[in-house]
């Protein structure tokens, strides 16, 4: 897979300098669709255009489930992609964002990549040989104590915003229950950051899977469990996500399972 690797890689750093260049150019962004929180711009559709066309000269019959154009090709091989993910932080010049790309084979992860292009970081794992920032191992975090820990979340929208009080009830069991929380605003800079030890932790509820795909494989080559949050491994399909070191994912599936809605148990 290292081969794989190196062009998701190369696709990344890409459109992430794509991305910086317009933002750094001060040209307006044209922002194509004004959905609530529903936010997509040129740039976007850019960078999805160049990854896809970087993966498509070195595999041109795999498949693709990408953010913007959604599903292409039928191949047991399938690029999972967010080509910026953060799109509202990025309006906003607001630094923190990436791309998200991972390699899916006959429905298990593979390779997985998140890059940060403001900070140049580059989060990679590939399947059975670890999670790496640059050119370092990474581990998820040694904190026993939830009330010790810093835990990412992210906001309900859209459909979701119908789990909202469910929600603001578990945000408030957690902020009273642990050190700090934040909501930092892109999914894939908050799952690296579960698998780099930065956070304890994390939960959100509502995510797609190219929010999920590349952090969840770096999250469980850092030793760490992603699941729904009710406990299964059907997160890619929900996008109801909990994640963290194995001592802390149990303490905040133990904390957050008895305020979950009866729909979400299911
Ligand atoms: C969004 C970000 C945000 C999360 C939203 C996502 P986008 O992705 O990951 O943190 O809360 O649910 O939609 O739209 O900026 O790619
Ligand atoms: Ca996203
Ligand atoms: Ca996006």
């Amino acid at each position: 897979m290292q081969g794989h690797l190196t062009i998701a890689v190369r696709a990344a750093r890409r459109a992430g300098d794509l991305i910086v260049r317009s933002m750094k150019s001060n040209r307006p962004v044209d922002v194509v669709s004004k959905e609530w929180n529903e936010l997509v711009t040129e740039v976007d559709m850019r960078a999805e255009e160049d990854i896809k066309e970087t993966i498509r000269r070195s595999y041109p019959d795999h498949a693709f489930l990408a953010e913007e154009s959604g599903q292409s090709g039928d191949s047991d091989f399938v690029w999972i992609i967010d080509p910026l993910d953060g799109t509202t932080n990025f309006i906003h010049k607001f630094p923190i964002f990436a791309v998200s790309i991972a390699l899916q084979v006959r429905g298990q992860l593979e390779v997985g990549v998140i890059y940060d292009p403001l900070r140049q970081e580059l989060f990679t794992a590939v399947r059975g040989a670890g999670a790496h920032l640059d050119d370092r191992r990474i581990r998820v975090s040694g904190t026993t104590h939830l009330k010790d820990t810093l835990i990412g979340t992210g906001f309900p929208y859209r459909e979701n915003v119908k789990h909202m009080d469910a929600y603001l009830a578990m945000l408030k069991t957690v902020v009273e229950n642990v050190s700090g929380v934040r909501r930092p605003g892109a999914a894939a800079i908050d799952l690296a950051y579960v698998a780099a030890g930065r956070f304890d932790g994390f939960w959100e509820l509502g995510l797609k899977p190219w929010d999920i795909a590349a952090g969840a494989l770096l999250i469980q080559e850092a030793g760490g469990i992603i699941s729904s949050v009710r406990g299964d491994s059907n997160y890619m399909e929900t996008g109801h996500v909990i994640a963290g070191s194995p001592k802390i994912h149990q303490a905040l599936s133990a904390l957050l399972h008895p305020l979950l809605p009866a729909t979400l148990k299911r």
